[in-house]
């Protein structure tokens, strides 16, 4: 092997930064193979230099600063996995991109909010920053987006990528509980963020979506203008009326490029319980691509986790190794084009469900509503009829949003909703 080694330097020392240390010295020889050069750690970083994190730091230099290390003279890349939108891992990774070293990240936020910033940054440094393991863990959806699709036009991205969402709505599915309990065993488990709003609000998966929508549509990355809602209000009686008219719900991303702009929703939505998006179960991930020419393409695999998106970790570290450079988001930054936000989402068919009071035509007064809103009703189930109130169920034909809206405040006028009405956008995926 004559070629000289890739020197790394690895910011954050937590899961994934341990899990890339793993591979780094368990591959070591079948790396080196791969990439005609070995791949080497030099000098780390993190919060903690004495913690025990059953690995060794001993051979490698240590930085309290991760500033100090991207700037090092003996690193190609800067590795960051501190995670946070800004503060120290923005700043490193800026310091990184200005010494003339490579970045791979981790960091869904940071690209997010400062994708467009940092590519620029990139570019004027001839410097390349990958970012796999921000984007559904191991799976590499993020080079099947800009390298295997890269002759489609492509149509339209979906995917469910957190993976506590997932696991939160299926086991109250599978098990029949509230939201409040998976929450807290969800909890218990370690599986949510320091701050879980960015799990079940949605903001971590569509900071993913945002990125992909990026490549896919090269679009300058526009996080605020995706329409976002968390899973926080789904109860287990719209899972159990979904399951039983065979959908399933989801926190489903869903990107794609209108006549009237740029579509990007992150959302609770009702899927097909037969199709792909609808069979996915527990923490795992899964991202669907459709391109003009190939299709729909379907990626499933664990979203998050040591190994799962260390391997995504690696995987950019080897492209740089084998000097396979593409630009952050698949073209120059220069050439993105600013992201004009569709105002309205393709129409689609509504579960709509709201208990009323059990008085003559109660019903009436609701279809009218709906009828005076334009919208059409395809089905309707009344079920569980209690002391003095009655569940209703409507899946309403294509409408859009505005319209639902205008009739849930509608019904609020006309004194026969005995609880607040629930809607749930039903997606063709
Ligand atoms: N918290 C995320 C998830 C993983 O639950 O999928 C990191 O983005």
């Amino acid at each position: 092997m004559t070629q000289a080694p890739l020197r790394l330097g690895i910011a954050g020392l937590g899961t994934v930064g341990v899990g890339t240390l793993r591979i780094v010295n368990r591959h070591a020889e079948l790396l080196a193979a791969r990439a005609g050069r070995p791949i080497e750690i030099t000098a780390v970083s993190a919060r903690n230099r004495d913690k025990d994190r059953g690995v060794s730091i001993q051979p490698f230099a240590w930085e309290d600063d991760p500033v100090a290390l991207a700037r090092r003279d003996d690193l190609d890349v800067f590795v960051e996995l501190m995670g946070g939108a800004d503060g120290p891992a923005k700043a490193a990774t800026e310091a990184a991109l200005s010494a003339g070293k490579d970045v791979v990240t981790a960091n869904k936020a940071m690209l997010a909010i400062n994708g467009q910033s940092l590519a620029e940054l990139a570019e004027e440094n001839g410097r390349v920053i990958r970012f796999e393991a921000a984007v559904a863990g191991g799976i590499p959806v993020i080079k099947a987006l800009t390298e295997g699709l890269a002759g489609n036009q492509v149509t339209r991205v979906m995917g469910v990528m957190n993976g506590t969402c997932n696991y939160i709505l299926t086991r109250m599915e599978n098990e029949g509980l509230s939201y409040d309990e998976v929450f807290d065993a969800a909890n218990q488990l370690g599986f949510l963020e320091a701050d879980p709003t960015l799990d079940v609000g949605g903001i971590d998966a569509g900071h993913k979506l945002a990125l992909l929508a990026t490549i896919a549509f090269g679009t300058k990355v526009a996080f605020s203008d995706m329409v976002l809602e968390g899973i926080e209000r789904i109860t287990i009686e719209d899972i159990e009326q979904a399951a039983d008219m065979g959908f399933r719900i989801k926190l489903l991303g869903v990107a794609q490029m209108t006549p009237r702009g740029l579509e990007q929703r992150m959302q609770p939505c009702l899927v097909p319980a037969a199709s792909p998006l609808g069979q996915l179960e527990g923490a795992t991930n899964m991202t669907v691509l459709e391109g003009d020419a190939v299709g729909q393409i379907v990626l499933r695999g664990a979203g998050a986790g040591e190994g799962p998106t260390a391997s995504a970790v690696m995987g950019d570290v080897m492209d740089i190794a084998r000097g396979f450079r593409t630009p952050t988001f698949g073209r120059p930054a220069s050439g993105l084009a600013d992201s004009v936000p569709a105002q309205t989402a393709i129409p689609a068919p509504y579960y709509l469900r709201m208990s009323l009071v059990d008085e003559p035509g109660a019903l009436a007064k609701i279809a009218t509503v709906l009828g005076e809103q334009g919208i059409s009703i395809d089905r309707m189930h009344q079920y569980g009829h209690r002391q003095d109130s009655a569940p209703v169920l409507f899946v309403t034909h294509k409408t859009d949003r505005a319209s639902i809206d205008a009739s849930l405040a509608k019904m609020g006028d006309t004194g026969v909703i005995a609880s607040a009405p629930v809607a749930i956008r039903i997606e063709d995926v």
